[in-house]
């Protein structure tokens, strides 16, 4: 007969990694996105939106390794900020962000060559990428004088681009270079899209002139499924209820809810709420069902009525994080972010002017 070889308390994924903290304390650092489901979050030793992440990366000076469970962007995001010496790995190569997908440099340098037919855009236009979005977007922001934003910052950025010169051009996300333009008065026709599939965008050259954000045509499909009809229902269903939602969803939508903001706003309004508040909160599921379990004492509900996750958030698991650990076990460094010096210079740059903004 063979032999069945029973695993042990030792083998289980949650005592390697706890093992893996112990014997590296300090020197490993654990960073977790709201959006991670709770078998992994619960190991992090940061837990945030993403622009407190990135602080958190580049706070983390005692830290020899760095592990990010997120999707790539934010990894990337960390290995630009950490110091010589520090590795940032992460656990799911292929988690990608589609919503970061949307735009490439190619792409991004052949609009910026065509809004130069137009106007001078080294003094015109200010690039500024939402900080889902590559390397190398976020090089060609620094390169050319702009800067990043996240959905805690957003406004902040905008503001201190408009500052600069009078045009804004704003990528990936449609949604919140809109969102955020509507909240600073700026008239929706002063924001075209810019579809990069189409001669000018799409747009008519006297648009672009008179633009004040050029909006690139991207969009977060989680955030996106959110939908008026939701917000109505949620309001009949649950009278009293308070309708909060991420500025990624629509304009439509934010214009329908209570508030927006990022992941972040979400849980300190869900923190300082009294007993009795009714939500419906419109942002990635394994968020919402947290602060339902952790607030049992209000009542917080899924904005749309469908489960709505974000597949590639979910693809880190116990054990893809225990396969992290178990390497460091080992000596090894398992799945590092690397990012090419020149990129990682221009980049910073952006981060670093992103950063100094107040959110
Ligand atoms: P936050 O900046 O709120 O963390 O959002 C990141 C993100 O990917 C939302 O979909
Ligand atoms: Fe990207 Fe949307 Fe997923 Fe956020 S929720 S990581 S924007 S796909």
């Amino acid at each position: 007969m063979p032999k069945v070889s029973s695993l042990s308390a030792q083998d289980l994924p949650e005592h390697r990694i706890q093992a893996a903290k112990e014997r590296f304390g300090k020197q490993l650092v654990i960073l977790g996105h709201h959006y991670q489901k709770d078998e992994v979050i619960r190991f992090a030793d940061f837990r945030g939106d993403s622009l407190k992440l990135a602080r958190d990366a580049a706070g983390s000076r005692d830290a020899k390794f760095i592990i990010f469970c997120g999707v790539h962007f934010m990894a990337e995001t960390a290995a630009i900020l950490v110091r010589p010496g520090q590795v940032v790995l992460f656990p799911e190569p292929d988690a990608l962000c589609p919503l970061a997908e949307q735009a490439d440099l190619l792409t991004v340098e052949d609009a910026w060559r065509q809004l130069g037919g137009i106007v001078d855009v080294e003094r015109a236009v200010v690039p500024v990428t939402y900080v889902n979005s590559e390397a190398a977007l976020k090089a060609f922001c620094g390169n050319h004088g702009g800067s990043v934003c996240t959905s805690s910052n957003a406004r902040g950025v905008l503001e201190w681009a408009r500052a600069l010169r009078p045009k804004t051009f704003f990528f990936p996300d449609q949604h919140l270079g809109r969102n955020t333009g509507v909240r600073m008065g700026i008239p929706p026709e002063r924001m075209p899209l810019w579809d990069p599939r189409q001669d000018l965008g799409g747009n008519a050259r006297e648009d672009l002139e008179t633009a004040e954000i050029i909006l690139w045509k991207g969009w977060c499909y989680v955030h996106q499924r959110f939908l008026p009809a939701h917000v109505l229902a949620a309001r009949e269903a649950h009278p009293g209820v308070r309708v909060w939602v991420h500025l990624e969803c629509t304009q439509e939508v934010v214009r329908l809810a209570d508030d927006a903001g990022s992941t972040s706003d979400i849980i300190r309004l869900v923190d300082a709420a009294p007993a009795g508040t009714k939500w419906a909160i419109g942002t990635e599921g394994n968020l919402v069902e947290r602060l339902a379990r952790e607030h049992p004492e209000q009542g917080i509900h899924l904005l749309s009525p469908a489960p709505n996750n974000c597949i590639t958030m979910n693809k880190t698991t116990i054990e893809s994080l225990a396969r992290v650990t178990d390497g460091l076990m080992r000596g090894e460094s398992i799945n590092p972010v690397r990012v090419p010096p020149d990129v990682a210079e221009g980049a910073r740059m952006a981060l670093e002017r992103m950063l100094e903004v107040r959110s």
